[in-house]
């Protein structure tokens, strides 16, 4: 384990020796960290602060929205509205873009956020977190639009999350591999416990919601299949299943011991390409899986290629250990 350094400390290094970072970026990382500290404080308290249950109200997404949802989102929006770094930012949990107020000056990000990721763990006290992506605002626009957020994931500056589990861990890349820090709880600060993170290229671990395999398309129910023939089948060994229905969760584990994580199209909603969202879940986990060695795909093209034509656009999921992941991919492609 590497000792004693704090997340600030990473980052000026990242600035000053890497050239990764420019200052405004530096910022906004700690500001999002700081914001995550204390979403993560609201869930340790659960029903002692009275944070747990529904709101009452819906998403853009139609979703009803959970408490947590509503308490994460006013936390970032709060932790990063003034700080200069930001043009605007953009919430699963917000109908459209939050442009930063006038009395704050403008920065030059773009900042996009799943504020709680996991809304049905809530409750039963399992793992949840909150997903971040960040953009550069596009050359010469003042007055910023949705619009300016459309790019694909390939032009993120930095991607991570934080999950809110057994510890409190904050995830990310800003293109130079994927670091992790864990929340030292006495010093009040993330200090760097993992860093180059690797994904085994193969594995004998998959994530899926099994519930809705009689809607799947037929590629991932061949490659579902073959994994459930274990050592008998064509893959000649046994597989294991995992899912916690937390994509934060179901992601670090993945990062942590490898894996592949599944969150196909399938014929419940046809005209819906998938139920995870582009830009504020699938990209930001695309990039760190891409930066820790792994892949990330829609089942036949890589996530970060896509160009987004909406905000909440969604998309279908196959991201993890490479090998598992091409083979996937080859199926799709190969579906008549
Ligand atoms: P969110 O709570 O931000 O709406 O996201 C939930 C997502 C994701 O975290 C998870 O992988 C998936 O929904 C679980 O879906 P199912 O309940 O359909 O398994
Ligand atoms: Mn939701
Ligand atoms: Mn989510
Ligand atoms: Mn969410």
């Amino acid at each position: 384990m590497t000792k004693n350094i704090s997340l600030t400390r990473y980052l000026v290094e990242q600035q000053r020796l890497q050239g990764h970072i420019p200052s405004q970026l530096r910022l906004l990382l700690e500001v999002v960290a700081r914001a995550c500290k204390g979403i993560s404080q609201a869930v340790n308290k659960g029903a002692l602060g009275g944070v747990l249950g529904t709101a009452g109200s819906e998403n853009v997404q139609g979703e009803v929205q959970k408490k947590l949802d509503i308490i994460a989102n006013e936390v970032l929006i709060e932790a990063n509205e003034w700080g200069g770094h930001l043009a605007a930012m953009a919430s699963e949990e917000m109908d459209s873009i939050y442009v930063v107020p006038n009395r704050y000056p403008q920065g030059e990000y773009l900042l996009l956020f799943d504020p709680l990721d996991g809304s049905s763990n809530i409750d039963v006290n399992v793992s949840i977190g909150t997903i971040f992506s960040v953009l550069k605002k596009p050359e010469g626009s003042t007055a910023i639009e949705e619009k300016d957020f459309l790019q694909a994931g390939s032009k993120q500056v930095a991607a991570g999350y934080c999950v809110y589990g057994p510890q409190t861990t904050l995830v990310l890349t800003v293109g130079d591999g994927v670091a992790m820090f864990t929340l030292d709880r006495e010093q009040g600060s993330f200090v760097l416990t993992e860093e180059h993170v690797q994904i085994p290229q193969d594995t004998q671990e998959f994530a899926i919601n099994m519930s809705n395999m009689r809607h799947w398309d037929e590629p991932v129910t061949r490659y579902i299949d073959e994994c459930l023939l274990g050592s008998d089948g064509p893959r000649g060994k046994n597989f294991n299943m995992r899912w916690i229905a937390s994509m934060v969760a179901d992601v670090h584990r993945i990062l942590t011991r490898g894996g592949v994580f599944l969150y196909p199209w399938d014929k419940r909603e046809p005209e819906k390409p998938g139920k995870l969202r582009l830009m504020y879940e699938a990209n930001p986990m695309s990039w760190l899986i891409e930066q820790a060695g792994g892949a990330s795909t829609n089942g036949r093209e890589r996530i970060l290629d896509i160009k987004p034509s909406k905000l909440h656009e969604r998309v279908s999921v196959v991201l993890g250990s490479k090998n598992e992941v091409e083979r996937v991919t080859r199926f799709h492609l190969e579906q008549k």
